[in-house]
């Protein structure tokens, strides 16, 4: 048994150690928002929160994963209320399929946690390994601007 400090909570996962991030995250704990995309660190469809940061769940060791707080996308909420940057996505529209919205929102939650007032170069920075097939990165670069300003 490992134990993870999974949005504020503490939960034990049966799977070993060595076992990607991502994995256990969708097949133990119930946590759909965490995409499998390329699965080497290239696409931020599994991104996550470690310690705040942003990093790719699909290359970090359960074991390593076991000594960090870990948020995901169902962590930025509380309770039924939106984080800023979800209502923001959201109200915007910004995403086709959402298949890389929630790697993207948990990446922009993360830079607003750090500056709320991030600049257009900022944003595209924070965003930079987050690929959307869709084409909707226009659409979340303007809601971000929007909720920055
Ligand atoms: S699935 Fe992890 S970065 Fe692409
Ligand atoms: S909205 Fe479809 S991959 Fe980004």
């Amino acid at each position: 048994m490992t134990e993870l400090q999974l949005n504020g909570e503490s939960i034990a996962v049966e799977a070993i150690e060595t076992t990607p991030l991502a994995y256990v995250l969708r097949n133990e704990c119930g946590i759909k928002s965490v995409k499998l995309g390329c699965e080497a660190e290239q696409c931020g469809a599994c991104t996550v929160l470690a310690d705040d940061r942003p990093v790719p769940s699909c290359t970090l060791a359960l074991s390593d994963a076991s000594e960090r707080r870990l948020t995901t996308l169902e962590g930025l909420a509380r309770g039924d209320v939106l984080s800023a940057v979800q209502n923001a996505l959201l109200t915007s529209n910004a995403s086709q399929c959402g298949y890389c919205l929630s790697g993207i929102a948990v990446a922009a939650y993360a830079l607003f946690q750090t500056n709320a007032h991030p600049t257009h170069n900022n944003i595209v920075n924070a965003l930079d390994g987050h690929l959307c097939r869709c084409g909707a990165h226009p659409r979340v670069i303007r809601a971000l601007e929007q909720l920055a300003k």
